[in-house]
């Protein structure tokens, strides 16, 4: 069986060269591969190194891939289309691993309507899934914001939409079956297929498994008849944040708020659930394609702002972001594409999920139309904190946010750049790497520049509000995104991390899919610590400073304590 297997994974070798806008690039004068994420900077900054990419199309050949690479004992990270996760969740350990594409594995979409779920292949993108379903009259409730993501890699990375409708915000709480093709001995054939259902306890942690259990082949979903959504936006002042923002999460099937910090203000999104008949063929146009040219010039506009270190600039700015968001839609359309007014009532599909700048495009005049941070343009790169606390610590820690704010709001301005801190609510999940508890998720957007080791201006901010969140809170990271330095100390905060271990340590014992990025945030001793602290380790959250030399004292920036959380430490320049 083995040669009919390394056959096969050789024909399909870095081909990726080929494939437009693939986050895998294989040199054909060397033989090696490398994989980016989708802004083209992974965490560390550093290159992920593979010796060889595989595109199964279907289960057989996932097999053969993972057989073949566990045959030769090479280690084995699966990667979606576009990589869509910030740390290396995708990186296999050391330089001469295989990287499994499942750019190619994507053909089935097998709904059972009598039952209401549907099997998908794991690299099945949610735009062709989300469609599928409709078409049969189908909705699948917890749409995240893109739906350029995969099944197997939303799941995995405990992507997430908001709301605590139904089975709640999560796409792996719909998960009801998957298919894993895991290591074997050499009398299996070094690989095998462990099929899990709602009754096996072991779905627990396939369903959420940052990848380190095996190669996910099919999920199934549990999904609902298609409904409406109606949805109200509404700004206010912050005033009564901390009190007002668990009734709106219970009240509405998928609220969710942005709060602008610097400013005191609040955008409320009330979403509910109305029938399917309800008038209304309102749609997100958030992520549809841009003209990459405009791209290029909005990031030369930040980059700029950015250098020149004005902070006036930016908080005129971030007033300008904010003025007409509520009064021009914020991203939404009525009938034939332009905002007319609220509710806007579409598709539940077509109203959360926003997407299509993935498929990139060129017009007959020849613009070009991509995503607003495809790494081929000089585009948008940032960092992106996410965090989420439970529901019972939320009120707290809001009031501590504002009066961290009320040292110095308009050191705030740069969290507004990108659309304010958003809060997202998530339900309490049997998933082991998740929340047992109803969670609120904080995600903050923050400036990043292309050239390591330059300060980025009031980081600080973010940084305090970071660490405020993990160390006062013991938040938790969103697996897909942060700085490396946010999964310090994961064995504190995952509760269930004991019993994940042990399924990891049956399905994959010799850890062939994991990494020194997974052994380090699973807290698996011998591997690479959390941190990396190296000079300048501060500016990228790749460390929580501890000396002046983490920041950049030659460019004013010292290790200094948070202005109100006075335990964090953070970069900040003196002047
Ligand atoms: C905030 O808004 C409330 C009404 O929603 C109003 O009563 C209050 O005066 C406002 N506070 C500030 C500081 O503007
Ligand atoms: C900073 O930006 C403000 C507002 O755009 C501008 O008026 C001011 O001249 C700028 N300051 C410097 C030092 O460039
Ligand atoms: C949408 O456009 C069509 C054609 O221009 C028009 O007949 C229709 O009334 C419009 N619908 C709405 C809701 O504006
Ligand atoms: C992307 O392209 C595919 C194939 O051409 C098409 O079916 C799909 O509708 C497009 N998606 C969006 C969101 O435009």
């Amino acid at each position: 069986m083995g040669r009919v297997q390394i056959l096969l994974v050789a024909a399909v070798l870095c081909i990726g060269a080929l494939a437009q806008g693939s986050p895998i690039q294989c040199n054909p004068g060397s033989k090696s591969c490398t994989v980016n994420n989708y802004q083209g900077i992974w965490t560390d900054r550093e290159p992920c190194e593979v010796e060889s990419v595989a595109y199964p199309t279907n289960e057989k050949e996932l097999i053969a891939a993972v057989a073949g690479a566990v045959e030769r004992g090479q280690s084995i990270k699966v990667v979606s289309k576009y990589a869509h996760s910030l740390p290396k969740v995708a990186c296999p350990r050391g330089k001469s691993g295989l990287l499994i594409s499942t750019s190619k594995y994507d053909s089935t979409i097998l709904i059972d309507k009598a039952a209401e779920t549907v099997t998908v292949d794991a690299g099945v993108e949610l735009q062709y899934l989300f469609a599928k379903l409709a078409e049969d009259g189908l909705a699948f409730p917890p749409s995240p914001s893109f739906n350029g993501i995969s099944v197997a890699g939303a799941i995995s990375t405990g992507a997430h939409g908001s709301g605590l409708h139904g089975r709640g915000g999560a796409l792996h709480e719909y998960v009801v079956g998957i298919s894993l093709v895991v290591p074997a001995k050499k009398e299996e054939g070094y690989a095998k297929v462990v099929k899990l259902t709602s009754s096996d306890e072991d779905l627990n942690a396939a369903k959420l498994s940052i990848g380190v259990l095996g190669a996910i082949s099919q999920v199934t979903f549990a999904v609902e008849p298609m409904f409406k959504r109606s949805v109200t936006k509404q700004m206010r002042n912050d005033t009564t944040l901390e009190d007002d923002i668990l009734e709106l999460a219970h009240k509405y099937d998928f609220g969710e708020i942005n709060w602008h910090i610097n400013q005191g203000k609040t955008i409320a999104t009330y979403s509910k659930k109305v029938p399917v008949t309800t008038p209304g063929e309102g749609r997100n146009i958030n992520y549809t394609p841009r003209l990459a040219s405009s791209i290029t010039f909005w990031r030369g506009v930040a980059e700029k702002r950015e250098a020149a270190f004005n902070r006036s600039e930016v908080c005129e700015t971030s007033l300008d972001n904010v003025r007409n968001r509520v009064a021009t839609g914020d991203g939404y359309v009525n009938e034939n594409g332009t905002f007319k007014g609220y509710p806007v009532v579409g598709y539940n599909h077509l109203m959360e999920t926003g997407g299509g700048c993935q498929n990139k495009s060129i017009s007959p005049q020849g613009d070009k139309f991509t995503c607003p941070w495809d790494p081929e343009l000089p585009a948008h790169v940032f960092f992106e904190t996410a965090i989420s606390i439970p529901f019972t610590k939320i009120n707290q820690a809001i009031k501590d946010i504002k009066s961290l704010r009320d040292k110095n709001p308009d050191k705030l301005c740069v969290l507004n750049m990108y659309g304010g801190t958003i809060f997202r609510f998530v339900r309490g999940s049997s998933a082991y790497l998740a929340s047992p508890q109803d969670s609120v998720q904080f995600d903050m957007l923050l400036y990043r520049d292309r050239k390591s080791n330059t300060p980025t201006l009031d980081e600080d901010s973010m940084e305090e509000i970071k660490q405020l969140l993990l160390k006062k809170y013991n938040g938790r990271p969103h697996w897909g995104k942060n700085q490396d330095a946010a999964f310090e100390n994961m064995g504190a905060r995952v509760t269930s991390l004991a019993k994940f271990l042990r399924v990891k340590r049956r399905m994959d014992p010799h850890g062939y899919f994991s990494s020194e990025w997974s052994d380090a945030v699973l807290g698996i001793k011998g591997g690479r610590k959390v941190s990396i602290k190296r000079k300048y380790c501060g500016l990228e959250g790749l460390c929580v400073c501890s000396e002046d030399s983490h920041c950049a004292p030659e460019q004013n920036f010292f290790c200094r304590p948070g202005v109100f959380f006075k335990a964090a430490r953070v970069c900040r320049t003196s002047s």
